[in-house]
């Protein structure tokens, strides 16, 4: 039977950088994220023993060799639980760039994961979903549940998934993702995180982290922005100052990524309530209120070197869809 999914990615409010376990994707902390609606992944999965081997295509884009193994890797994971022996057809389509700062692997595994498992005839509840999208990339256990989320680390298999902490329409922020270069990384993010370690920062990192996260849920609680810009944007800073002080150090940001923050320091200085964040790449994630939306899209387009910006509300989690990519 032919399955489509659609998943959203999502951007990390307090990120998960470092694992414990890098087989099972166990994170070293937990992390909250924030679904985004435009930056989506539609995925078609269907198994046959007509198919002699598997078939993996993204419509836009080229895989390459690296980036369809770990498709099949996830396909023998499903096969496995299944207990069944067939091989797939795959067809994937992103709204966005690839591997550029916006988690495609988090949208494009929660959809191959929730399409994937319903086409060789699994019903998994959403839990069992965010723990098995989480093996295939650990930021994709955040792509299964709804609006704003958190994802428990936990310390084994069953234990680390993520679930829903507020719908969508909690609170009516945008993340307006000012992207600035379209090229794929050089790194992996999975080999970046077998490095954070090597950072004299790493450490002192965790001690602090679960108390922003108790600050941060205490933001949302209270709906109060400036509280919960101030730590986004310091979570943001800390990891990239790990990042470039590990051995040998990794720089995500370019000239625009600074100017951008520049940008939106700016604007805050004009008491206009805006807060950064960035993930493992150089565009930037800038944070308002949906009513300060049209103000400071205005203000971002006029800066220079900017290639696009993508408007994204809380989106929803991975659901099942009727139309199909073949
Ligand atoms: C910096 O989930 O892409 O974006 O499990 O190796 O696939 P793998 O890592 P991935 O890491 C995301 C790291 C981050 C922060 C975050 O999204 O929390």
């Amino acid at each position: 039977m032919k399955i489509t999914s659609i998943a959203h990615s999502n951007i990390a409010l307090i990120k998960f950088f470092g694992k414990s376990d890098n087989n099972l994707r166990i994170p070293t902390n937990n992390s909250l994220s924030m679904s985004l609606s435009a930056a989506v992944t539609m995925t078609t999965v269907e198994f046959s023993d007509n198919y002699p081997e598997d078939g993996i295509q993204m419509i836009g884009e080229t895989l390459s060799e690296i980036e369809k193994n770990r498709i099949i890797r996830h396909l023998d994971r499903i096969r496995k639980i299944a207990n069944k022996n067939l091989s797939a057809k795959v067809v994937t389509q992103n709204s966005f760039p690839k591997s550029t700062g916006i988690a495609s692997s988090a949208s494009g595994f929660a959809a191959l994961t929730v399409a994937g498992t319903k086409a060789i005839g699994l019903d998994m509840s959403e839990k069992e979903l965010s723990t098995l999208a989480r093996l295939a990339s650990g930021s994709a256990c955040r792509s299964i549940p709804s609006g704003y989320v958190e994802w428990e680390k936990g310390n084994s298999h069953e234990t680390s998934f993520a679930h829903s902490i507020y719908p969508p329409g909690y609170w009516d922020l945008r993340d307006l993702v000012v992207v600035v270069e379209k090229s794929p990384k050089k790194i992996s993010t999975s080999a970046v995180h077998e490095m954070a370690k090597t950072s004299p920062f790493f450490v002192k990192r965790l001690t602090g982290m679960d108390e922003k996260i108790k600050c941060l849920k205490n933001a949302f609680d209270k709906k109060n922005f400036e509280m919960f810009g101030e730590i986004v944007e310091h979570e943001a800073f800390n990891m990239h100052a790990v990042m470039m002080t590990m051995n040998p150090p990794v720089i995500y940001w370019t000239p625009q990524t600074v100017e951008i923050i520049m940008g939106i320091h700016n604007l805050r200085a004009q008491k206009i309530p805006v807060y950064f964040t960035l993930d493992a790449g150089p565009n930037v994630h800038c944070i308002c209120e949906g009513k300060y939306e049209k103000q400071i899209l205005s203000y971002l387009k006029r800066m220079k070197n900017i290639q696009e910006i993508i408007v994204n509300h809380p989106g929803e989690g991975a659901y099942l869809s009727e139309g199909h990519l073949f």
